[in-house]
């Protein structure tokens, strides 16, 4: 039953809403604009703030149908699958050569659902820390430290704990280029081009 539920998470995590959206309202490749990421950060930057909202809210829906999808199949293991499958998902579609983004809504979504204490904890953490700097990036770095934190101390039974570690430790090191710049002092504020 897992591998049904691995495939279902990570078709649903695979969907480029960002790309969708974008190309759907005339804009082109939102590949080639900005950081060059599908992400709502990056939507963000065309200017259209309600395409931006509808990728957040969409990738991250996505994520969570996913894990209430595989609970609902497969009980524990299939949030813990499903969830990961559904960040691997967004990540590395095979929609778009293995090539997605950066997997913040997703994971958010994917944490609301399989650890709401957790999850909750991030976005809010991801709220602050982005309004203070004005930098995405910055947010959702901090809300990928603070995640598997929260989770410990609010008790989350294991599987959801190695979940939550795996979803942060895999959108940290896909905010690679954004380190970078944050280390230069280059990585543009929110709705800033690049
Ligand atoms: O959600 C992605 C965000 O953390 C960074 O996006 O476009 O600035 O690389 P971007």
């Amino acid at each position: 039953m897992l591998l049904p539920v691995a495939a279902l998470g990570y078709l649903l995590g695979s969907i480029p809403f960002g790309l969708v959206l974008t190309s759907t309202a005339g804009l082109g490749d939102i590949r080639a604009i900005g950081s060059g990421n599908i992400g709502a950060t990056n939507v963000l930057r065309t200017g259209r703030k309600g395409l931006a909202a509808a990728t957040l809210a969409l990738d991250a829906f996505k994520g969570a149908v996913a894990v209430l999808a595989g609970g609902a199949l497969a009980g524990e293991a299939g949030i813990l699958v499903a969830g990961l499958a559904a960040v691997l998902g967004h990540l590395f579609p095979v929609w778009l050569k293995f090539k997605g983004g950066k997997g913040v809504a997703t994971g958010a979504g994917v944490l609301l659902a399989a650890a709401p204490v957790a999850g909750l904890g991030a976005v809010l953490v991801w709220a602050g820390t982005a309004f203070a700097t004005r930098i995405s990036s910055a947010g959702a770095l901090a809300a990928c430290a603070a995640a598997p934190v929260i989770g410990l101390l609010a008790g989350d039974p294991w599987p959801v704990e190695l979940l939550v570690l795996a979803s942060s430790g895999l959108i940290i090191a896909r905010h690679h280029a954004n380190i970078r710049r944050l280390l230069a002092g280059t990585e543009p504020r929110i709705g800033q081009g690049k």
